[in-house]
């Protein structure tokens, strides 16, 4: 994709406030064209995500559900009305943030995304964090995790804060696991209580080691 963007977009310092709508705007031109896997043949729309491009946190999901191809918009299905409702339980504007995807177009049948999909996909993601340069990701679920913390397993690192780079990485349950389990739904709600405290440094993200990260997952800091 790098030919069809701009020279800002590939820069590696972060983009004036004002240049990051047409930065984004350029991104989602591109991801909306991409056969750089399988996954456009069965999609209706590609799903680049949306949100404030100077946006302090973003939300990384796993990939479009029906909802989300039928409209074009990430999080617009049930995962999406649980993300709405704890954002604002938490007094988080849905507007505020950036919410994105590991892969932009559906997955079928419902299925996580494959490794070599997701991998297809990183440079846009790549992209919109250089652009957006938020403090705080938030990957929900495994496929999500598996982008910024490899050899993490949700079950172990939902609602820790690492630090990567200048960055702070604070993984939570995926809100489709929580409508499907109460006891993932509490801990959900308890560790996005956290969220707030994460990004004004009231909690101190771990550190972690560079060498658990392989070289995709560097140049996301
Ligand atoms: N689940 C995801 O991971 N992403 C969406 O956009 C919707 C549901």
């Amino acid at each position: 994709m790098s030919e069809n963007l701009s020279h800002s977009a590939q820069e590696s310092r972060p983009p004036r406030a004002d240049k990051k709508e047409e930065l984004l705007v350029q991104i989602d031109r591109v991801v909306k064209t991409c056969h750089n896997c399988r996954l456009w043949r069965g999609a209706t729309h590609a799903v680049p995500g949306e949100g404030n491009p100077n946006a302090a946190v973003m939300f990384v999901g796993e990939g479009p559900g029906y909802h989300e191809d039928k409209l074009g918009r990430p999080f617009v299905g049930r995962a999406g009305s649980l993300l709405d409702r704890l954002l604002s339980k938490n007094g988080i504007p849905r507007g505020e943030v950036f919410i994105a995807n590991a892969v932009k177009h559906r997955p079928p049948d419902n299925r996580a995304p494959m490794k070599d999909e997701i991998r297809a996909c990183l440079p846009y993601l790549m992209q919109q964090i250089k652009v957006i340069n938020p403090k705080v990701i938030v990957p929900l679920g495994r496929s999500a995790l598996e982008v910024f913390l490899k050899e993490k397993t949700i079950s172990d690192v939902h609602g820790k804060g690492f630090k990567v780079g200048n960055r702070v990485v604070f993984p939570l349950y995926h809100p489709a696991a929580a409508l499907r389990s109460t006891s993932v739904l509490q801990i959900l709600e308890r560790d996005f209580k956290d969220l707030l405290k994460i990004l004004h440094g009231d909690i101190i993200p771990m550190e972690i080691e560079v060498k658990s990260r392989d070289k995709n997952q560097m140049k996301l800091i």
